[in-house]
């Protein structure tokens, strides 16, 4: 099912006569004239058995039907703080199809005391752009985790993974905002409920109770607030729920220590999961296997309908910026920025109407006139061009060993030749005759992971992933200081010019098809001067005296038809992931192939859409 693009509507902050927060387009107020964290506390704390329900869990999880100012999150989250009995972790899940602009969160956050003052600062400062899709946020060292949905709940209902304990009905007025009463979004609530699920809602329309009760739930009123007289609690039906429990304890196995498997390593030791990752290029350290690759790029797609490479790669550079920005400073990627120039200018029409449509905010991406593009960039390239704000140059190899840094990370040296079922886990023989057992296996060896694969499945279910194929390519090293042509930003066009680290600046890249060897070759640097020559407007020859001594770096880049990542179980074989096929995008796929991975293993509310986990999902 196509994805129908609608760009975000964001809200206004707007106050009542009593200087409750008022929406215009609703008509309607965001929570009670008699208090938002009063009512927070009796309607959907109370009302949902909190704090008890969480006592001795090792996590609990929140499902809201709209996130407005995050009042209710502030008071479930402080109420989680407080309570030395609280669950372990506490996640968070939220619709919002008009979202504040985080200037507003915090200045309506000033009527609050200052306890809740102090973690709505903290929401404000976290609060993503006003981007559709999944945003996840975390807090108090990652044990509190708050999965936003931007988008109107009709299409994001559905779009939502999570085994929900207890949900927050709070949309405006049924009368004013039918969307967020209706039976279908019930509907969905019933499918991401676990057992025993509760709901209440300070709502007691009787067409409300009517389809909660048609929908699954046994409904019951209570004392309301704030001059109501009742409320509305509800507990699902026995039988009903998400009953599958998916926490199993256990090492994971990580075959390769590349962007998919050290993300993967980094993403599940940060939820206290070890793993065990054996590639045999970490002979060479933790960051061997791109030894020598000393810069990438990380940037955002965009497409005139949004489609699912443009959605994932949003999804993977906002992972990137919420996962890897806490790095240490030689290993956490840098915002540089990247300007797309345009291949020809009978284009810009076309790019600056796909801008019109998508309406992203200009902190995420802007067109830029070419006397702005020559000034962000330093040089005068007379071109204008898309510039994306968080285009980020990342240093590959120090990004690996950070990654694979955590003493829950334990890396090993080897070549895993095959796969084996053993009881309840797998174990995987190397070439050298050792074995590793583990409860769960990452595929995360990129060109390798179909044939290893094939050594326990029937590769012939996996059309997408038997049919993939690999392309060798290099980058070229340049020292362009000298001529004053060293880029502030990332370059892209027909190739990709880099800013320089320690002087150097990566020039890319080659694409070769069955190729035996990837190596760097005066072919493929002649290729490449070709390309940057056509950037900065020079002779290819010019450029050439530009070369580096270190020359280059060559790899290989794992596809699949439809040039989407293979992220995902694998079907009849659950405990075994397949993170691979990343082509010319690893850096952007890997942190959210990890989180996905990480966030499925511990019970977690999932940081994307169903429909671009389909997209991903191994066939
Ligand atoms: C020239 C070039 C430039 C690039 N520039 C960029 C860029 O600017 N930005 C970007 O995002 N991407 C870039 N890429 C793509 C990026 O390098 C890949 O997408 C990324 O490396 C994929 O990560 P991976 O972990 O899946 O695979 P890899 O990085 O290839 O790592 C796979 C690892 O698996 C190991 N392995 C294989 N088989 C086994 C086995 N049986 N047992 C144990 N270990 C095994 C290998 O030794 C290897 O270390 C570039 C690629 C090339 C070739
Ligand atoms: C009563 S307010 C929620 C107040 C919020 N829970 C709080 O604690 O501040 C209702 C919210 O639902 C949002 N909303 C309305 N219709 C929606 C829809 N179709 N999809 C998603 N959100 C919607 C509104 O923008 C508004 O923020």
């Amino acid at each position: 099912m196509s994805f129908q693009f609608s760009p975000l509507a964001p809200a206004s902050l707007h106050r009542d006569v009593s200087g409750t927060p008022f929406s215009e387009r609703y008509g309607d107020i965001y929570h009670s004239r008699q208090g938002a964290i009063e009512q927070a506390r009796h309607i959907f704390l109370n009302g949902n058995g909190l704090p008890d329900r969480w006592r001795g869990r090792s996590s609990f999880t929140v499902c809201e039907t709209g996130f407005g100012l995050g009042r209710n999150f502030l008071a479930l989250w402080q109420a989680w703080r407080l309570d030395p009995q609280r669950s372990r972790r506490l996640h968070v899940v939220s619709f919002e199809a008009h979202p504040f602009a985080a200037k507003d969160m915090l200045e309506a956050a000033r009527d609050l005391p200052s306890d809740l003052r102090i973690l709505a600062r903290q929401l404000a400062a976290a609060w993503p752009l006003l981007l559709p899709g999944v945003h996840r946020l975390e807090f108090d060292a990652g044990r509190v985790s708050l999965t936003l949905f931007f988008g109107r709940i009709e299409q994001m209902a559905s779009e939502a993974q999570a085994a929900v304990d207890a949900f927050f009905l709070d949309g405006f007025a049924p009368q004013k905002n039918p969307e967020m009463w209706s039976r279908t979004l019930f509907g969905q609530l019933v499918r991401l409920g676990r057992p025993g699920a509760t709901a209440a809602t300070w709502c007691v329309n009787g067409e409300v109770r009517r389809a909660l009760r048609d929908s699954g739930f046994i409904v019951s009123k209570a004392p309301g607030f704030g001059g109501k007289r009742e409320m509305t609690q509800a507990v699902l039906r026995p039988g009903l729920g998400w009953a599958k429990e998916t926490r199993r304890d256990g090492r994971v196995l990580i075959v390769g220590a590349g962007p998919a498997g050290a993300a993967a390593a980094h993403a599940l030791a940060l939820r206290g999961r070890e793993s065990l990752v054996v590639d045999p290029a970490v002979t060479l350290g933790r960051g061997g296997s791109h030894r020598g690759h000393l810069a990438a790029a990380l940037t955002p797609l965009i497409s005139r309908d949004d489609d699912q490479r443009s959605r994932l790669s949003r999804a993977g550079v906002l992972r990137a910026l919420g996962r890897w920005q806490s790095l240490p400073e030689a290993a956490r990627p840098k915002r540089v920025g990247t300007i797309e120039l345009l291949a020809d200018v009978s284009q810009e029409a076309l790019r600056r109407s796909t801008l019109q449509t998508l309406a992203f905010p200009k902190e995420w991406v802007e067109w830029l006139d070419a006397d702005e593009v020559s000034r962000r960039v330093g040089i005068a390239l007379n071109q204008p061009g898309t510039f994306f704000a968080h285009g980020q140059l990342v240093r590959p190899e120090p990004l690996l060993e950070a990654l694979l840094g955590n003493p829950l990370t334990q890396c090993h040296a080897g070549r895993i030749a095959n796969l084996q079922r053993e009881g309840d886990g797998w174990v995987a023989r190397s070439t050298a005759g050792e074995s590793f057992e583990a409860a769960y296996v990452v595929l995360a060896n990129s060109t390798e992971a179909a044939s290893l694969l094939s050594t326990c499945f029937d590769l012939h279910k996996l059309p997408k992933l038997k049919s993939g194929w690999r392309l060798a390519g290099q980058v070229s090293h340049f020292q362009v200081s000298d001529a004053g042509l060293d880029p502030a930003t990332i370059l892209s066009a027909e190739g990709y010019f880099l800013p320089a680290l320690q002087g150097v600046n990566v020039a890319g890249g080659t694409y070769v098809a069955e190729a035996a060897e990837s190596r760097v070759t005066m072919q493929g640097h002649r290729a490449i001067a070709q390309q940057l020559a056509g950037i900065l407007k020079k002779d290819t020859a010019n450029v050439l005296q530009w070369l580096d001594k270190s020359g280059g770096w060559a790899g290989w880049r794992a596809v699949v038809g439809g040039r989407l990542p293979v992220i995902g179980q694998v079907h009849g074989l659950d405990d075994i992931w397949l993170s691979c096929a990343f082509g010319s995008r690893g850096l952007t796929w890997a942190p959210l192939a990890a989180d996905l991975l990480a966030a499925t293993l511990e019970g977690e509310p999932l940081p994307l859409e169903r429909s671009l986990q389909r997209a991903v999902a191994p066939r």
